[in-house]
């Protein structure tokens, strides 16, 4: 059998002057560690400077995880990777592409970048100065209540000023569970859920409850919205609104975004590896229409209102994971002639 390349010189000559090229024109062949870092690691968020860390946890956690997100893969120990679910969560993070399938980097700049990384970076932080321990807060006193569970896994304190009620919210294996203590720290009412609750919202008799889903890190999106009227002894509460496939919600916070007189929510879906900020209109023939702010997980908190005094409602977001700011949507006259773009993304970043 005669070789291909014997028998197509040129063809052979052709593949290996596009290998040379190929090298030669790596725009990244001279770039520095530290300025291959300024290229890759920041942007995605702000460049993480090698002191932050000692370098056993940019060795073994940190770095192999980065690279894995610039489509690096085989960097330190599989045991130390990220786990990706599987069923609906695993398709959503591929599908966001979390993970590159090809590399973004070559492996030569990746070791320059890396070896930055470890050379530049501390053998040991040092613990920080600890100040002295104050036992207190002035004009406090500490009451501690009956109240007990017996494996507590909190994941909700909301206090009632009107009404002089704690709601705690509690995601214990047995059953997440919503219980409402008495000024006293008496429990006078205790409900099971259907998922733990990650925050609630009273006005009047309606309560507004948002439910995890899942506690623990997850990509599942089973988490929901429902507010619920009527909600007071002797009366029957009934479900008046109810949004759901939310990823992993964390906060909503409620307001009239589109102007149709109608409340709609605006929920940070922290999520894992894949999460959203997004706002849910509620439409008078019942239909949720979600409309994303941000298609990124680790959104927190978010603050509804005319920061701009133009006249319409903007949102105002915390996110903290990977990209970490404050984040303000505006909501302006362009955007309010669609309600899908009512608040059409203009981040102004915080450092
Ligand atoms: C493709 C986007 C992307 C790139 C590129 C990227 N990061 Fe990240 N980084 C993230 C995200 C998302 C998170 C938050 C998720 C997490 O903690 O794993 C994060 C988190 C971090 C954290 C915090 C880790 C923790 O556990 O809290 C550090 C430190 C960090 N990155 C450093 C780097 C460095 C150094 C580089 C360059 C080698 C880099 N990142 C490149 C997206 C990126």
């Amino acid at each position: 059998m005669t070789s291909r390349s014997h028998r197509h010189p040129a063809l052979a000559a052709a593949l290996l002057g596009a290998l040379a090229c190929g090298r030669s024109a790596d725009p990244t062949a001279d770039l520095s560690g530290r300025q291959l870092a300024e290229r890759y690691c920041a942007s995605c968020h702000l460049l993480p400077e090698p002191a932050l860390l000692d370098q056993a946890s940019w060795r073994r956690w940190v770095l192999p995880r980065m690279a894995r997100r610039l489509g690096l893969r085989g960097v330190g120990d599989a045991d130390a990777e990220e786990r990706v679910e599987g069923g609906i969560a695993g398709e959503r993070v591929r599908a966001a592409g979390v993970f590159p399938d090809s590399a973004r980097i070559t492996r030569a700049a990746w070791q320059r970048l890396a070896d930055y990384y470890l050379r530049a970076a501390p053998a040991a932080l040092g613990a920080p100065p600890t100040p002295p321990v104050a036992i207190g807060v002035p004009g406090f006193e500490v009451r501690v209540p009956t109240f007990r569970i017996a494996s507590p896994m909190v994941t909700l304190v909301h206090v009632d000023s009107v009404r002089h009620r704690i709601f705690v919210g509690d995601a214990t294996p047995t059953g997440p569970a919503l219980t409402v203590l008495d000024a006293a720290g008496r429990v006078t009412a205790s409900y099971p859920l259907p998922s733990p609750v990650s925050h609630l919202q009273l006005d009047g008799d309606t309560m507004k409850l948002v439910f995890m889903g899942k506690l623990h890190p997850s990509d599942v999106p089973r988490g929901a919205l429902a507010v619920i009227t009527a909600w007071r002894p002797g009366s029957s509460p009934s479900i008046a609104w109810e949004v759901d496939t939310l990823q992993r919600p964390v906060h909503a916070s409620y307001a009239d975004l589109n102007g149709d007189g109608v409340q709609d929510a605006v929920v940070s879906e922290f999520g894992n590896l894949t999460g959203r900020l997004a706002w849910y209109e509620r439409t008078p023939a019942g239909v949720n229409v979600r409309h994303v702010l941000a298609p990124q997980p680790g959104a927190i908190t978010t603050v509804v209102r005319d920061f701009d005094g133009d006249g319409h409602l903007d949102v105002l977001a915390l996110m903290a994971q990977g990209d970490e700011g404050i984040v303000l949507f505006r909501g302006g006259a362009r955007a309010a002639r669609s309600p899908a773009r009512r608040c059409s993304a203009s981040r102004r970043r915080t450092a």
